[in-house]
């Protein structure tokens, strides 16, 4: 048994009434398996900036170098969108953050619980059954090259970011990706957009070359223009994707609508030495305090959290589970809410989801 200190970041908007829902989860999962987590807050995004003047604070780095998993909730928001960019709380925190922990690989899982079938906008014959692995590289390309912009004699201004990737960094994340479909269904979809840009059509040779190394898996390549048009037709062909930073970002939001909500959709970044556990979605300002997101996808990630970083597979599980109970019960939180379906709120959901863990 390793040692089990989590640093919780819970940011900014929903992120601390998200966080604390997935913190009963743990709770739960501690006293059902006999272990001990040791849970330290940090500051983070724009509370952060608020309480130290920084984002993402010395001792919030500190922290999370010092723990062996983050969980992480979201940040931004109207209030901290003016403030210069390397004191907003994505470029200045949530982006650092995965750079300075070598986080290089991000991974979506997107699933259809049957309970949700009908709360997707797509016919449920179309996502019954779907299972798909986005993995998207976190810490490389659009993000993190050069960027400025350059006033011109002329008049206007000169704006540019740059795609850029090292043949190491393509090499890791597509490695990570085949050995991902190795234990999946052993279909690997890389996306890219190798008929126009030149950082695509490395990733697509580093790709191949590595692909003889996992004769197991079913390799293809994809168009990112395709894909997206592929994940709304048949997205069932999917298995495991891979792909470039900000390709990822988008067509992740896009799956998780197959899933029913972007409120259901959890995700892990690793390759450091700490993993970072969040949901995709962001802070919601919009109804920040109101008690009605949907903490699942957060629950999710502590999920996660379990697996890759503490690899308690079982306690991961009990989890999930516990989470597809409370769904099949006919509990919803306002953005999966149908006719027939029992409307409930962020902490009603987290205790019924705590709830069943012991239970199961
Ligand atoms: C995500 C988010 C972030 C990203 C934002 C908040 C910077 O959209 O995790 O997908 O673009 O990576
Ligand atoms: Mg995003």
């Amino acid at each position: 048994m390793g040692s089990y200190r989590i640093a919780v970041l819970p940011g900014d908007g929903i992120g601390p009434e998200i966080i604390g829902q997935a913190l009963k989860a743990l709770k739960s999962v501690e006293k059902k398996f006999g272990h001990q987590f040791k849970y330290t807050e940090g500051l983070i995004g724009g509370s952060g900036y608020d309480a130290k003047g920084h984002p993402l604070p010395q001792e919030t780095l500190e922290l999370c170098h010092a723990s062996d998993a983050i969980l992480f909730g979201a940040v931004g928001g109207p209030k901290w969108d003016s403030l210069p960019v390397h004191l907003r709380p994505e470029a200045g925190a949530l982006l650092p953050l995965r750079k300075e922990l070598g986080l290089y690989a991000n991974i979506r899982p997107v699933q259809v619980f049957p309970a949700l079938i009908n709360a997707s906008t797509l016919k449920p014959e179309v996502i019954e059954g779907l299972d798909i692995m986005v993995i998207r590289e976190l810490t490389g390309g659009l993000y993190f090259g050069e960027k400025g912009r350059e006033t011109l004699q002329e008049g206007g201004i000169r704006v540019y970011d740059t795609m850029e990737y090292k043949t190491y960094e393509i090499e890791r994340i597509a490695r990570l990706a085949f050995q991902m479909a190795q234990k999946r269904r052993k279909k690997l979809t890389s996306v890219d957009k190798a008929n126009v840009l030149e950082t695509s059509r490395h990733w697509r040779e580093v790709v191949n070359a590595m692909a003889p190394e996992f004769p197991d898996v079913e390799l293809d390549h994809m168009y990112i223009d395709n894909c997206s048009m592929q994940l709304v037709r048949y997205p069932r062909h999917f298995d495991v994707i891979v792909t470039e930073n900000t390709f990822g970002d988008i067509i992740s939001d896009q799956a998780s609508q197959l899933s029913g909500s972007l409120g259901m959709l959890a995700s892990a970044s690793i390759g450091g030495k700490i993993g970072l556990y969040e949901p995709i979605h962001g802070s919601a300002p919009d109804i920040a305090g109101m008690n009605k997101a949907n903490p699942i996808a957060t629950i999710l990630s502590a999920a996660m959290l379990l697996k890759y970083s503490f690899n308690l597979d079982a306690e991961c599980e009990a989890i999930e589970k516990a989470v597809t109970g409370v769904l099949d019960m006919g509990f919803r939180t306002p953005d999966l809410m149908e006719d027939g379906k029992k409307l409930v709120n962020t902490d009603e959901m987290g205790d019924m989801v705590a709830e069943q863990i012991l239970k199961g």
